[in-house]
């Protein structure tokens, strides 16, 4: 199946914090990758702005880097690096001063789309919008794009969406949330919404529970500085388990919109129950032959702060009322897998009492990665002779093979991202309700083990994390599916 790129308009794209990683891993070899699917044009102009004394060839060299090592090598013709090389300019710019500023107004086109991209600290987002502002830099019809953490508590979020909002209209600002520019996270909506098959199933009455896990090998790396300021809860849960989560139990929009999606995930947020203490399950990894401890990773041999999160969750409407959602993210576990998994409750009556039957009943596997894909695994009878005997078998949708474009890789979430903002679809994007609601459920459950004193369990490396949270659905009669 050949996909359809439908191609953006002319743009201006300021990247603030260019030289950083996000930059360099991310966002730069994907505006390549859609250069290179035909979606952009060449006459767009991407400029990196930060404080490193560079000039525009210092930028594109870092540029080439970049695209070196995180592009596949077949796709990097000459004359389309060349061409996408022409589209790269520098500016040295000061986000709390006023160098650079006056200049970046020159290099911009007010008759094209402008974006904005915040690659920076959340510290740096008020000032660069206002500067934005008082330079009279962007136009009426600009977009700013700000990366996560947005904000560390209900307060600071709120703190930050009121700055943002007095600069920018919400129509204007992209809060970006990359697993929702996942593919099989759209797929999901999907799924649910374009076939008949499943929406009638989807609630308490047929299913028993839901399963959401990112799990994660890698540790927290050189990160360990932001990262033990944040732990799992805030760097993985309040936003990218909570999208998912949302996506799973909304209601049907009554339109592929932005706001109708929007809304819908809001009621689900404000919908969630608190999550009382012997719910939540929070581990540290210690050390093995591969590696160091948490605690040495973060260089605090004294950090409380959670490299493994598990929590079970209700979600207090009539859709679920009864049906747990349980969540699970962690670094340094057994593998890479993000996946949701809804599982069915079993038949109400079974005829095949008598026979063999070891039952994991239906489940529907929505995976994210690796080998993003649905697999519905089924209960048949064991083929051949030998009497009735049931096994289950999965009916496997993997996309790569179902939908691949000969070979291509699937777009990265940023490609998706980017060229959305460029549309001006705001869909996959988080409005600043919803993050304050997803702050609002969050900050009880970390203030509680905070006032506890709480310490992180510790957990083996490649392992699929601490005992206390298998015993988290051993109490229900239920088991975390294998990493
Ligand atoms: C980021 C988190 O938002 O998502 C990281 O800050 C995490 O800690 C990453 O590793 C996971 O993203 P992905 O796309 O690799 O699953």
């Amino acid at each position: 199946m050949v996909s359809q790129t439908i191609p953006v308009e002319d743009f201006d794209l300021v990247i603030f914090g260019a030289t950083g990683d996000l930059s360099r891993r991310k966002i730069l070899p994907a505006l390549y990758r859609r250069m290179h699917a035909g979606q952009m044009p060449k006459t767009v102009q991407i400029i990196g702005g930060a404080r490193s004394d560079l000039d525009a060839s210092g930028f594109r060299d870092f540029v080439r880097q970049s695209l070196d090592e995180f592009v596949d090598s077949a796709l990097l013709e000459p004359e389309l690096v060349d061409a996408f090389m022409q589209t790269i300019h520098y500016i040295k710019v000061d986000a709390t001063g006023d160098e650079g500023w006056d200049l970046l107004s020159q290099m911009l086109r007010a008759e094209v789309i402008q974006a904005f991209y915040f690659s920076v600290g959340p510290a740096l987002f008020a000032p660069l919008a206002r500067r934005l502002l008082k330079y009279k830099i962007a136009n009426g019809n600009a977009r700013i794009v700000v990366e996560k953490p947005f904000g560390h508590d209900l307060v600071s979020a709120r703190a930050l969406n009121k700055e943002l909002s007095g600069c920018f209209a919400e129509h204007q600002i992209y809060r970006i949330d990359h697993y929702l520019g996942k593919e099989t996270v759209q797929n999901l909506m999907a799924v649910r919404f374009a076939n008949a098959l499943f929406e009638p199933l989807w609630n308490a009455r047929h299913i028993d529970h839901v399963q959401i896990t990112v799990s994660e090998n890698l540790s927290v790396g050189g990160r360990g500085a932001y990262y033990d300021k944040s732990g799992a809860m805030r760097d993985m849960v309040q936003n990218h388990l909570m999208q998912l989560l949302c996506l799973t139990a909304m209601e049907p929009p009554s339109l592929y919109e932005a706001n109708a999606v929007r809304d819908e995930k809001l009621k689900v947020i404000r919908a969630l129950q608190p999550v009382p203490s012997k719910d939540v399950v929070r581990g540290q990894y210690s050390a093995d032959d591969k590696g160091p401890s948490y605690l040495a990773d973060v260089g605090d041999p004294k950090s409380t702060t959670e490299s493994f999160i598990a929590l079970k969750v209700h979600v207090g409407n009539w859709r679920w009322s009864g049906t747990p959602f349980y969540l699970r993210t962690g670094k340094r576990l057994r593998s890479r897998v993000s996946e949701i998994a809804v599982s069915f409750k079993d038949p109400p009556h079974s005829i095949f009492e008598d026979y063999e039957r070891e039952s994991h009943g239906n489940v529907l596997v929505i995976r994210l990665q690796p080998d993003e894909g649905i697999t519905l695994w089924v209960t048949i009878k064991e083929p051949g002779p030998g009497g009735m005997r049931l096994t289950e078998v999965p009916l496997d949708m993997t996309f790569a093979e179902a939908l691949g474009n000969d070979g291509e890789e699937m777009p990265d979430a940023y490609e998706r991202l980017v060229m959305d903002v460029i549309r001006g679809n705001q869909t996959l994007f988080m409005r600043c309700d919803e993050v304050e609601a997803a702050w609002a459920w969050a900050d009880p459950i970390i203030e509680g083990w905070e006032t506890r004193r709480d310490k992180p369990k510790t957990y083996s490396p490649g392992s699929s994390g601490p005992e206390d949270s298998l015993m988290l659905l051993h109490r229900d009669g239920r088991r975390w599916r294998e990493l």
